[in-house]
């Protein structure tokens, strides 16, 4: 098999990870070991079956494939789209032993990933995610579910998958803007744990959003590698795994306050956010003042989004941000958790970070747009 693995070693859930270019074309033979019956149910989104179900289909040559294309967007990742996702696979008579396909970005990745978990109690899934965010965060550790009117990612399960195949090829269709957003959460990777990659992308990133293969699979490799021995060592988020929050408290107030729309994209709000959090980390003293400059002087050498000011129209008010926050479900006795920095590459949770701090930094930000 072309490209490398990454094993996730989880005893009876364990799997692999493969990164290369052109794995559509092996997922047959990749696929194959782990079948009962010479059938596979694909869930995947309209958008992406236009540009890649020939393709996908040509590699299953062989099997038997049945095709579920959902709608794209955010919007699909409910109850009504999960409903039809479960009725559908019911009705294609997938049995415990076949294995569903998730074919798209986060959204079907984490639906696909949920229907299969409650499917007749838990159904084996294969990720094939299409854009750089699902291919280094989304599609790697087994969290699956969807939206509730409440909040994000609130209704879901822990649910492995059986394999990942990362085609980094399949990034080569990617709108910038959706590249440069999936970015945020490679950059993440460098800021939480690895000051060396941190390093190596300041140097090689401006190529590789520009299209540069090999170094797109090198982030990717690096990312999803970190990833792994995280969920390896924490795969229920009782510690360590949190980390992968870098930036997410700031993020989720940010997208919370332009209502999940196209004025924020999510990868978008983890790079603002980790920006935010080495503010937060210089302000609270675990941190030099010369790194939130650093890492907002990669973001914008990447063309990236980096600072409030970069989010188009109205945004709430400093105080109005920190009670966005205060809802989230990391709180603690109105006490607010985040992931800050004492370097690049040394991050720690902080539980109980006064919110008087927070919104003073907001406030000095805000005042900058
Ligand atoms: N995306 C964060 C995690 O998988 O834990």
């Amino acid at each position: 098999m072309s490209g490398k693995t990454v094993h996730v070693e989880l005893a009876e859930r364990s799997y692999d990870i493969r990164i290369g270019s052109d794995l559509l074309a092996e997922a047959g033979a990749e696929i194959a070991p782990l079948l009962a019956r010479p059938r596979v149910a694909v869930i995947t989104d309209e958008s992406v079956a236009r540009l890649h179900l020939p393709a996908l289909k040509a590699g299953l040559a062989g099997l038997d494939v049945a095709v579920l294309a959902l709608p794209p967007g955010e919007g699909t990742k409910g109850w009504p789209e999960l409903a039809r996702t479960v009725d559908w696979l019911l009705e294609q008579k997938i049995e415990r032993r076949d294995l569903i396909i998730a074919f798209g970005g986060g959204v079907i990745g984490d639906l696909a990933g949920f229907a299969a978990a409650i499917l007749r109690r838990g159904v084996r899934f294969v990720q094939i995610p299409t854009t750089l965010l699902a291919q280094v965060d989304s599609s790697v550790g087994g969290k699956t579910g969807i939206n509730s009117g409440h909040g994000k990612n609130l209704i879901g399960a822990f649910h492995q998958p059986a394999l990942v195949l990362a085609d980094v090829a399949l990034l080569d269709s990617l709108p910038e803007r959706d590249f440069l957003a999936g970015y945020g959460e490679v950059m993440k990777y460098g800021l939480l744990g690895d000051q060396v990659f941190f390093e190596w992308l300041e140097a090689n990133g401006p190529a590789l959003a520009r299209g540069d293969r090999a170094m797109r699979q090198y982030a990717v490799l690096r990312s999803v590698e970190m990833k792994a021995g995280i969920v390896e060592r924490d795969e229920t988020e009782q510690g360590e795994r949190a980390l992968l929050n870098l930036g997410h408290t700031f993020c989720h107030a940010l997208e919370k306050a332009t209502g999940y729309s196209a004025r924020l994209l999510h990868g978008e709000g983890v790079a603002i956010g980790c920006a935010l959090a080495f503010d937060l980390s210089a302000r609270l003293g675990y941190c030099s003042q010369e790194l939130p400059g650093r890492v907002r002087a990669h973001l914008r050498a990447m063309g990236a989004k980096t600072d409030l000011a970069d989010i188009e129209g109205d945004l709430p008010d400093a105080g109005a941000l920190v009670a966005l926050m205060a809802q989230d479900k990391k709180v603690v006795d109105g006490r607010l958790r985040f992931i800050l920095a004492h370097d690049i590459g040394d991050t720690f949770v902080a539980e109980k970070v006064d919110p008087a701090v927070v919104t003073a930094l907001l406030r000095d930000e805000l005042a900058r747009r």
